[in-house]
């Protein structure tokens, strides 16, 4: 098996920074006349979190292709985070949204595009009921509010490395038997302690121990985690869980904001997972902020009953602007023209093409990495086989490597998200596009190894 040269990774690192900021001069300058203007120096503070020295500043983009306000053009298989998972302002959003916005944004009444979101989710889901949010930080945050309220429990139980939006009682880590603010987690309101249970993903006997003591409302987990690297259920993990959970009363809530690359249905669709309640964000607008959650007749029944017939008031979910004239247009149209199975075979087609051709780069140089794919979403990471927690990722993560991997396809016209080393492929992405990632994955692997036998 092979082995890199540290010495090898940064020099090589420190000569994509320097090319970085050659090929970015008008970038450069936007960076720093940003500066003084934000927290944390840049426009969100998270942006901080770019492996490059300063980001890029957009120009425009269309379908998988980003241009900078340098003039340079990238495959983009990042795509938001998954934001604009099914590529950049797809033809037939454009003209729905150009439409609708002559008819007014928002009313604080609803509008027909709902029922047939709804229609739409349940044909997928086959969870009856649902509301709408803005984004998918809301749709979790007021699924556990409901959770607790209909169970009159105070807890909620997520997996270790979770990542559900900035909800507070999600952002919290497991050391050893404690519980932990996450690593960076700005003003945390209360001690994590009194309100969340945390277990290592795949741990199924702590989940157990955990839920027996009556204190849970809700388990609230994507199906694979996505945000702590990708860390794939064991196969039997989802009918424990679920086991589990209805065993001890406790609500199952399904966060598919990133794994719906499974599907036109995510997970739940593509294994028949049967949660209470699920959620999902990001790119059902297209880029439009909007979220939605669903849950069960039974969940919806419960909920109604707390309601005063006579009196109702709702608070503590909701939302002004949640289900807008139009962000429920945009969803109503990604639902029924672009999240379809037809463009998702196309996806999975060219995902697999790009898995194949990261497989055999590490294959040919023996290399003790690995790839993983779910649907349209790829990664690799640096270990020989996959990693089942998030402890596991977090003690076998190399960055400097991840960097310059990220800096190296960034500086030749290929982007890759900045976490971990993911991407993900949409109904515009085209074989020629991941066969550049492929060949770019190649020839920096090819660099990172001519000079270890040179140094050997
Ligand atoms: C699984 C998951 N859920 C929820 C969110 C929160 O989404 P948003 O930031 O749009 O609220 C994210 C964001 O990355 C996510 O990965």
């Amino acid at each position: 098996m092979q082995s890199i040269s540290r010495q090898r990774i940064s020099d090589l690192l420190a000569r994509e920074k320097s090319a970085f900021a050659a090929l970015h001069p008008r970038s450069h300058e936007l960076a720093a006349k940003s500066a003084p203007h934000f927290l944390a120096g840049v426009q969100m503070p998270w942006l901080v979190e770019w492996e490059s020295p300063f980001t890029v500043f957009v120009d425009k983009a269309k379908g998988t292709q980003i241009t900078d306000v340098d003039g340079n053009t990238y495959i983009d298989l990042c795509l938001g985070d998954t934001g604009a998972m099914f590529g950049h302002s797809p033809d037939v959003l454009v003209k729905e949204i150009r439409e609708a916005v002559d008819h007014g944004l928002t009313y604080m009444l609803p509008t027909e595009d709902g029922i047939a979101i709804a229609a739409e989710f349940e044909k997928r889901t086959g969870l009856p009921r649902w509301s709408f949010t803005l984004t998918a930080t809301d749709a979790n945050r007021f699924a556990t509010r409901i959770a607790r309220a209909i169970t009159g429990r105070k807890k909620i139980l997520v997996f270790d490395g979770c990542y559900h939006g900035t909800h507070d009682e999600t952002l919290a880590r497991l050391d050893g038997n404690v519980i932990n603010p996450r690593e960076g987690s700005v003003g945390p309101p209360v001690d994590l302690e009194l309100t969340t249970r945390v277990v290592e993903f795949n741990d199924i006997a702590a989940l157990e121990k955990e839920l027996a003591k009556g204190d849970v409302a809700c388990v609230l987990t994507e199906p694979a985690l996505t945000n702590a690297g990708m860390v794939l259920p064991d196969d039997d993990f989802h009918s424990k869980l679920r086991a589990v959970t209805r065993e001890h009363e406790v609500l199952l809530i399904i966060d598919e904001t990133h794994t719906i690359s499974s599907g036109p249905g995510g997970y739940t669709q593509a294994h028949g997972l049967e949660p209470d309640m699920f959620v999902i964000g990001k790119p059902i607008g297209g880029g439009i902020p909007a979220a939605v959650y669903g849950c069960t007749e039974e969940i919806a029944t419960r909920f109604d009953a707390l309601l005063d017939p006579e009196h109702p008031v709702v608070v503590g979910i909701g939302g002004t602007l949640a289900g807008n004239a139009l962000s429920l247009r945009a969803v109503r149209t990604m639902l029924e023209q672009v999240i379809t199975h037809e463009n998702y075979e196309h996806m999975f087609e060219i995902a697999q093409r790009l898995e194949a051709g990261i497989r055999k780069t590490i294959e040919d140089n023996e290399l003790p990495w690995h790839v993983s794919r779910m649907g349209a979403r790829v990664e690799y990471g640096h270990t020989t086989q996959p990693r089942r927690t998030a402890h596991e990722v977090e003690e076998t993560t190399d960055s400097e490597l991840e960097q310059l991997l990220h800096l190296y396809c960034l500086n030749r016209g290929v982007m890759i998200t900045p976490f971990h080393n993911m991407m993900l492929t949409s109904p515009s992405t085209s074989e020629a596009d991941v066969d550049r990632h492929n060949e770019l994955f190649a020839e920096c692997v090819g660099e990172l190894l001519t000079a270890t036998e040179e140094s050997s």
